[in-house]
Formats: C-alpha cells, structure tokens, sequence
C-alpha cells in the first residue's frame, strides 16, 4: 500500500516539476478530501482527489456526508471527508522559494461512525503549526457556521517538497482528525517590506520570513467580493460594517463609472482587487462632527501575537495634497500622522496600501485590534475628513513557529439556545426515524445562527448597544468569541433621533407612554418579541397605538432601534405600518405605531385559538395590500428599501382588514444603480430565508420576493412556513409547496376551509407566481408589479365568481351550514362549522398535533412569535 502510495506520489512530482518547469510562476492543488471523483465548485473551480498526495498515513478513511447543510457554498469540498486515526502526511511538489496561500476547509456535521464533536487534532503545514488542539465542531459551534475555512499564508522555503502534517490527539479516549478540502496555491511575496511596529518609534517587523493566518479581509464601504473576481488567488473580501464602532458609520462611496481604477505598475495588481479599490469609506461631509468622532472598526483577535494591519487606500475625490489629511491610530496609539492619499500615490484613483505591525498582549480587554482614523487638524486640510478602502489583518507566527490560538468558547446565549433546541427536538422530532435528527439539529443550527445575529451584551449599564456579529464570517474569528462584540454608541440622545426621523416623528416622553399603558400594565401586553414587549395603548386621550418597547437586556440594539425609526419616518404609505413617534429617555427605548386592531396575518389562518377563518377574497385582498407595501418600499422610495423579514406575524391587518408591513428593524436601503446587492451578515426568520441570500450573504430586492412566496403559500395552505413535527419532506413549507407544484398536486395542499371557493382560473395564476417567487434563484422570481398584478387578477377572477354564486366558504364538501370534518394531519379531529360568512374550528381534547406544535414553538420562538419584535 505505502509503496503503491510512494510510486504514485513520484509520478505526480514529476508531472509536477514538468509542469513547474513549464510554468515556474503559478500553481494550485485544490484537493477534495475522501473523494474518489474530480469535483466542480460553484465558483466553477476543479478540484481534485486527494489520494495521491497522501503520502503518509496508516490509517484514513473516506466518508461522505449524510447532511448538506443549506449554507454550505457548494456540496464541493465539503460533502465528503477524510478521517484519519493516526499521524499522516500530504506531500506537494513546490517551487522553492515561493509563498503560498494554503486554505483548510472543515465542515463537521455528524458522520455514521465519527462524532466530529470528538475530533480534536493538530495541523503543520511546512513546518509551521497553523492548529493545534482544533476542535472544527466547537469553533464552527461558536462561529455559528456550518463550515469553517481557515486561511494561512506559508512562508518561502529552500525545499522542493511542501508537507502537511495531521495529527490527531486523543479525547475521550477517541482519537482522529478530519479535514475536507485543502487548497495550496501559488502567491506573490506581498510581505516583502517591514511593517513600522506601532507604539515603537524604532522598530519594524519583517514578516518576509513568518507564515501568516488571514484573520480579516474586508472590502471596506463595498460589497462582499467572491473567489472568482481575485485573478487566481480566490481570496474573498467582505462587507466592513459589521466591524464598525458605535453609530459612527461615515458614509460610503463608489468611483465615478467614468474614471478608472490605475494601478500604478502590474504588481500593484495583486495588492487587491479593483472592486475594493472602487468603493470607500470616509467620514461624512461635515467637517465640524468629523473633528468629534473617530471613525473606527475592532475586531477579537487571539493575544499573545503580532499582527500586520494592512490598509487599503484610494483616493476617488481629491485630487491634490492636503486636501485630506488623517491620522491612523491602532490600538489608541498612533501609527500613522497626517496620512495623506493624493501625497503618497500622486493623484488620484490609484490604489496604495499600508502596513503596520502591533503586539496584541494578554491583558483583559486588550485581545482586540482597535483601527482608527481621525483627521489631522493639525495639518490644516481643506477637509476634515478620512478614507479607507480595505483592510487586511493577518496573524504572524510566533517565535516557537506557532499560529495556532485556543479553541473559542461559544457564548452563554448559544449554549441555552442550543439546548432549548434540544429539548424541542426532544419532544417532537426525535421519535421519528431516519434523518429527521439530522434535520432537526440542522434547524437548530441555523436557529443558532439566527440567534447569534441579535445577541448583544451591554458594556455599561444603561447605554445601548449595537448588534455586532463580528464572528460571523466563514474565514475568520478569533479564539474568544464568547465576548460578544457590542459597542456602545454614546451619542445616542433623543435630539439625534428627532433629527434622522426629521419633521415626521414625534418625540414622546416615558410618562406620556406610562400614562398611556397604566405604567406597561401586563394586561396591555399583545406580543412578546426579540425586541421586548409590545403594549396596547393610549396617547392624547383617545388614540389608540401600539408601544414597542425594548426590555434593557433586549437583543435588539440602538441600530435596529435606529433603522426603524429612519425608515418609517420616512415612509408614509397606506400599506405600510405607520410610525407615530419614539420615546428615549433613561434606559427605554421605545417606538410608537399606528394601532392595527386585528394584529398578524398569522393569527387569522392557522392560530389554534382561531375561531374564525377568513375566506379566499379576504385573504386574497390582504396579500394584495402586503404586496402593495412592499413594492413601494422596493421602487417606491428614493432608494430600493429591502424589508429583510417579511413573514405573516410581520403583516398587520386593521379593523377594515387592511393590510400593512410592519417591522422595519432589519431593512437596509439598497441596491444602488451601480451595485446589484446589498452585501450583509444574515438576518432574518428562518423558512423564510432566500436560500441564495443565505448561500451568498448577498440581499437583494428578490430576497423579500421569495419571503413573501412563502406567505402566499402559507395563505393557500393555512399552515407554517416551517413545522418540524411534520414528515421530514414537508417541514418547510416551501420546499413541500415546491415540490407539489412540480407534481402538479397543488390540491392536496390547499387549506381546506378555502380549498371548495377558490375560483380555479385564480388559483392557477396564484401558484405559479407565488412558485416563481420561491424559485432558487433570485433572477427566476418575478418583481412585485408581476407578483402584484396576478394577484389582482386572481381577485378579480374569484369576485365575479363569489358575485355569481355566493360566498361558498369552509370544506370543499360543506353544503351551506352543516358542520364538517376534517382530518388535521396527524389525525385528531377537527369540526368546523360554518356561517356563511366564515367558519368555526372545533378541536377535539388536546390533541397531540397541537402539543407538537407548541415544542416547536418553543425551538422557533425567536422568529415566529406574533406581533414580532
Ligand atoms: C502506524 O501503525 C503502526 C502499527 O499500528 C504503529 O506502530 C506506527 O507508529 C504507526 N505510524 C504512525 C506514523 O502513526
Ligand atoms: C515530508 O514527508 C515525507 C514523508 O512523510 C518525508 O519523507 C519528507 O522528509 C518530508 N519532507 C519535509 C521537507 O519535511
Ligand atoms: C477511557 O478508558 C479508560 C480505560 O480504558 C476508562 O476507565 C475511562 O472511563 C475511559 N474514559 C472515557 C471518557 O470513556
Ligand atoms: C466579477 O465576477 C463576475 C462573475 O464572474 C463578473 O461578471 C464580473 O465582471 C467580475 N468583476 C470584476 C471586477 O472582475
Ligand atoms: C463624475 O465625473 C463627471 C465627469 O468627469 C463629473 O461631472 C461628475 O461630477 C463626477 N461625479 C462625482 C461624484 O465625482
Ligand atoms: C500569553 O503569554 C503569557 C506569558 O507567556 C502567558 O501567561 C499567557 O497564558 C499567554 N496567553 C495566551 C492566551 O496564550
Ligand atoms: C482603546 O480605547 C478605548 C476607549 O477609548 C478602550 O475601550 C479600548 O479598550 C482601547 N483599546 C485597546 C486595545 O487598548
Ligand atoms: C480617536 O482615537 C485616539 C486613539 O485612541 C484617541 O486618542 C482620540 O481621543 C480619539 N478621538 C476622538 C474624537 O474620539
Ligand atoms: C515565524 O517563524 C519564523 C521561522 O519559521 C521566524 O524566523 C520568524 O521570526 C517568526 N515570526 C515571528 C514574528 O516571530
Ligand atoms: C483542547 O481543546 C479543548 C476544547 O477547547 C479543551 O477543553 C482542552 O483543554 C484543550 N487541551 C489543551 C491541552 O489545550
Ligand atoms: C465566556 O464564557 C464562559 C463560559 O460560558 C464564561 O465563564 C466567561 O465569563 C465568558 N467570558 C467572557 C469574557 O464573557
């Protein structure tokens, strides 16, 4: 076996050195582990078996994942895997003297004999230890990933021979390791000048001889940046703002389409990408509040380590010197004095970069990379101003040859999460045979993920925070991720709000608000969200509006808080939930609507307190009006506005039974003309979520398209988007509705207190936009006028049909007001009986299909709970 091994491993370093010979310069090994077959990624990347360079290893099996995770990129590398039981070796033919970008790609899910939670083990990769003591599940756990891929760059070496050394250690009295991808590609030097060591006038770090580990790689102002668009390196970039301090976002931009990023000679090419040179982030336009704030991003990093701080410049605005002047800080000291673009690249749009060296020491509350940029008053520029670009920050090895830091803990907040999804699974799904399991904790996870994304930790009592998920990236995150990255944003005073809501929005007081809801009595509680409790109540005597208030330890933070107020305030739209005022004062955080009598759309189709059930015209009119709201919010407004959470307990209907979209906390305004997306951590309520939005972190319009395609079905339907105590194939809604479309057995899934009313001409233009709208690809589903229009008809369709023969309303076999059965699909009887009008739903004893039902809620609480946040 070894020699058969060995011979083989010299025939590909021979095939190799031809191929080096050839093409000394560039090279890539994109190996998938396990696999026995070439696979293809969805950045159309070949890679390869990993066998034959396996060079040394008594004992590795290969596996294939049963799960494939919804967030997995593509099911290449990751869906098959190699376990190895005992010490091994891959061995890559290189050139000597060159550096490589070498990626490992782990994705723990549950094996049929490997429990990844077990796996714990080492990593050298030219003699180098990159991990050491690595738990992928742990890290994953408290990345709240699915995967995890870990960057490193290997430092030049004489040998001809690259080797990778997997050792597992023992736990548990188990011991193995497993890796699923491995990439080992060819790189530039781009650590070839010292970096100035920062807080040391005198000293530089030469990083030429060190290997790095890619902690962070941000496109800064722009957009997520794929694989594909790095001319070869595959290097991907991200979206800063999950990064940034505080409310001080400064204010993006974008090169003018008609100037042209020049770099200043071919090297330069491989700094970064022109897309993160076209796009930056700077101060805001004013130069008085600019000379107030730092504009500033932190990042967790492991301590005990030097870091390179790479930044990115490009100046798109300013042509000559000292026009715009700044000074960097990292680490509250000062790295760079009186920075000044145009100086250093002689004009504009070319891109230059800086680099710095710091020491992150082992003190509490240090093991974090502070960067700064604030500008130079003492320069005297024409503005008051700064600009970045990009930043990179890279972890050094240490003096032992180690870049390996300890493994994170996940926060408090996931571990009660995870096992309330445990004990939810507990009692409805793990009974059920097969891989039901693995699609509950598969649920649970992204539950987790969801969750993550509003946890937020107050630093001092009494100040805001703002949701951070700083560890949310694939690539990165350091060891400690259980310090949740909130900031306070210290400048959060009614007066600021007033004026971001401008004239529109009133300011209340909290004695107003107490007065209005008997001091927030419980009984004026109508909904419980991640926000706090939402009251029932009364402001100038007689009006009646619905009081959003945050509770202190509440996970939704001042930006949401923020984001709401700037959105609604400006939106004024009869489909849409209208904003009265706010109230911020002390501790409270509290927003003022409009009153919507009738609450959620949810409550009035499938609620088991439901009494009534509206018909097919109602309920075709109130997706008429959702519709309507949201296509204003997408081409109505002055920007593209993406509502990121539509859902029905996000639907609110009136006492005319009007309906209007409520629930602006996670909007974002976007795309512009020039982008296509909004690049963005994932939020949002799970079954509901645009599997491309998730795949992609990218939104666009058509993410609020797809929910609301799951709306529509659940309207037709008159059942969740996601109910976990159904057969597996069934859970989510819109994979079920999907699949019956393309079965053409649209009829089974109709609810059946609709199911004998609706007109069939309308039916059939309701489900097949409503399939368009939940189609895998954005570009497949239709706009909102498209989804709007077939909506009409099919109303107009069922009005003349309702005017012809009269409301038919309840069981397709109900015959006027005979009360009927029908089976809910576990098997516990219903009755219902109807009026004409409506129909009444009796429920027999505490049937098991509603106790299900309530330990899913219990799992889901965090997203499905109505009158949301
Ligand atoms: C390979 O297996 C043999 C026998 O189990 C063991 O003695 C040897 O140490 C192993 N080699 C490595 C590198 O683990
Ligand atoms: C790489 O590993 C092979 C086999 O395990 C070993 O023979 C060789 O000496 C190693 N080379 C280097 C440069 O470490
Ligand atoms: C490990 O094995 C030893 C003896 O083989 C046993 O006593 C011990 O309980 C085991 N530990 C675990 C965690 O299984
Ligand atoms: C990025 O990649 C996409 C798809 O491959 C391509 O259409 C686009 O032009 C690329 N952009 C740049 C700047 O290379
Ligand atoms: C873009 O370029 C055009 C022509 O050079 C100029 O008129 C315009 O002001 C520029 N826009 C910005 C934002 O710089
Ligand atoms: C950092 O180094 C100090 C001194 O060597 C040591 O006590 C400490 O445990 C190290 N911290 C970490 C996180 O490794
Ligand atoms: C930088 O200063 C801020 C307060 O000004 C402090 O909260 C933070 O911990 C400091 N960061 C470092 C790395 O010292
Ligand atoms: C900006 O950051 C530096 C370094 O931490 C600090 O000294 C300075 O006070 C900050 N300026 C403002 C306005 O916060
Ligand atoms: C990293 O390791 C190399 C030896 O491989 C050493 O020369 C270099 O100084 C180390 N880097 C740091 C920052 O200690
Ligand atoms: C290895 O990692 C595990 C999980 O984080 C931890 O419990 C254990 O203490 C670590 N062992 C060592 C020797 O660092
Ligand atoms: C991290 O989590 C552990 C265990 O949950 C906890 O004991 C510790 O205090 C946390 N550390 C921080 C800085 O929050």
């Amino acid at each position: 076996m070894m020699n058969i091994t060995n011979c083989s491993f010299v025939f590909v370093l021979l095939n190799a050195l031809i191929l080096a010979y050839s093409k000394p310069e560039s090279y890539s090994f994109l190996l998938t582990c396990g696999s026995s077959l070439d696979g293809e990624d969805s950045d159309g990347r070949q890679w390869k078996p990993d066998d034959k360079f396996l060079t040394l290893s008594n004992n590795s099996i290969s596996i294939k994942s049963q799960f494939q995770d919804p967030s997995l990129p593509s099911s290449v590398p990751y869906m098959s895997t190699r376990i190895f039981t005992s010490e091994s070796t891959y061995s890559f033919p290189v050139s000597p003297s060159t550096r490589h970008w070498l990626r490992l790609h782990f994705y723990p899910s549950p094996y049929p004999e490997f429990d990844p939670t077990n796996a714990l083990f080492s990593v050298v990769a030219g003699g180098v230890t990159v991990l050491n003591n690595f738990s992928a599940s742990i890290t994953a756990k408290a990345l709240t990933q699915a995967y995890i891929v870990r960057e490193f760059s290997l430092s030049p070496s004489p040998d001809k021979i690259l080797n990778i050394t997997i050792v597992p250690s023992w736990n548990n009295n188990i011991s193995f390791a497993f890796v699923n991808g491995i990439e080992l590609i060819t790189m530039p030097d781009l650590f070839k000048e010292p970096a100035p060591l920062v807080g040391f006038s005198d000293q530089s770090i030469d990083a030429q001889s060190s290997a790095l580990q890619t902690m962070f790689r941000l496109n800064v102002g722009g957009q997520y940046i794929g694989a594909t668009n790095d001319s070869g390196w595959s290097r991907t970039w991200y979206d800063d703002s999950p990064y940034l301090f505080g409310a001080a976002f400064g204010v993006t931009s974008e090169t003018n389409k008609s100037d042209e990023i020049q770099y200043p000679n071919d090297k330069a090419k491989n700094f970064a990408p022109i897309d993160v040179y076209s796009t930056a982030r700077s101060m805001g336009p004013d130069s008085k509040l600019n000379q107030n704030f730092n504009l500033t991003w932190v990042f967790e990093v492991d301590a005990n380590f030097t870091y390179l701080v790479r930044l990115h410049f490009c100046e798109l605005y300013q042509t000559r010197i000292n026009q715009r002047v700044f000074n960097i800080f990292i680490n509250n000291q000062t790295a760079q004095e009186a920075g000044d673009v145009i100086a250093w690249t002689g004009s504009k749009n070319v891109p230059v970069y800086k680099d710095f060296a710091v020491y992150v020491y082992d003190k509490p509350g240090e093991e974090e990379l502070w960067v700064a940029l604030h500008p130079s008053v003492d320069s005297k520029p024409e503005v008051y101003d700064a600009i970045l670009n990009g930043l990179e920050i890279f972890k050094l090895n240490d003096s032992k040859r180690n870049l390996a830091g300890p493994n994170p803990m996940p926060s408090q907040m996931l571990i009660e999460a995870e096992l309330k999804t445990k004990a939810g699974s507990k009692s409805s799904t793990l009974k059920r045979e097969g891989n039901a399991l693995g699609i509950a904790a598969a649920f649970g996870f992204v539950a987790a993920v969801c969750f993550v994304a509003y946890r937020r930790k107050k630093r001092e009592p009494g100040e805001g925070g703002r949701t951070l998920s700083a560890n949310w990236l694939p690539l990165y995150g350091s060891s400690h991720s259980n310090k949740t990255a909130s900031y306070n944003s210290k400048s959060y005073g009614s007066s600021t709000l007033s004026s971001l809501a401008g004239g529109f929005c009133r300011h209340f007081s909290l004695s107003e608000i107490k007065r209005g809801t008997k001091n927030f009595n419980e009984s004026h509680v109508i909904g419980i969200g991640g926000f706090g409790k939402v009251y029932k109540g009364v402001v100038d005597g007689t009006t009646k509006v619905a009081i959003k208030r945050s509770n202190p330890s509440s996970e939704q933070g001042v930006a949401e808080f923020r984001t709401e107020i700037e959105m609604l305030s400006k939106l004024r739209h009869r489909h849409l939930v209208s904003l009265i005022g706010f109230c911020k004062e002390s501790d409270e955080m509290i927003l003022v609507y409009d009153y919507m009598a009738r609450g959620t759309l949810r409550e009035h189709l499938y609620d088991k307190n439901l009494k009534s059930f509206l018909s097919w015209k109602q309920r075709l009119e109130i997706c008429i009006g959702a519709a309507k709201g949201l296509h204003y919010l997408h081409t109505g407004a002055k920007y593209t506005i993406i509502h990121r959470d539509v859902k029905t307990t996000n639907i609110l209907v009136d006492e005319n039974w009007v309906a209007k979209v409520s629930d602006f906390g996670l909007s974002k305004t976007g795309p512009d003309l020039n982008q296509n997306h909004v690049s963005t951590v994932v939020k949002g309520s799970f079954g509901y979520l645009d599997p491309e939005y998730f795949r992609r972190q990218q939104l666009t319009e058509k993410s609020d398209v797809y929910s609301f395609g799951v709306v529509l079905f659940e309207v037709l339907c008159g059942r969740p988007a996601l109910n976990p105590s159904l057969p597996k194939e069934q859970v989510s809604l819109a994979d079920w509705a999907r699949h019956c479309c393309k079965k053409a057995n649209v009829e089974d899934i109709i609810d059946p207190h609709i199911k004998g009313s609706i007109n069939q001409e309308g039916l059939k233009k309701f489900v097949e936009v409503a399939e368009k709208c939940v189609s895998d690809h954005g570009l497949e589903r239709p706009p909102m006028s498209d989804v709007l229009w077939n909506l009409e008809f099919a109303l107009q369709v069922q009005e003349s049909l309702d005017g012809e023969v009269g409301l038919v309303v309840g069981h397709e076999n109900s015959d006027g007001n005979k009360p009927s059965n029908a089976r809910s699909k576990n098997g516990s009887r219903m009755d219902i009986e109807c009026d004409g009008e409506s129909c009444k739903l009796r429920i027999n004893s505490s049937s098991q299909d509603l106790e299900e039902k309530d330990s899913s809620d219990v799992v889901f609480s965090q997203f499905i709970n109505p009158q949301g946040r």
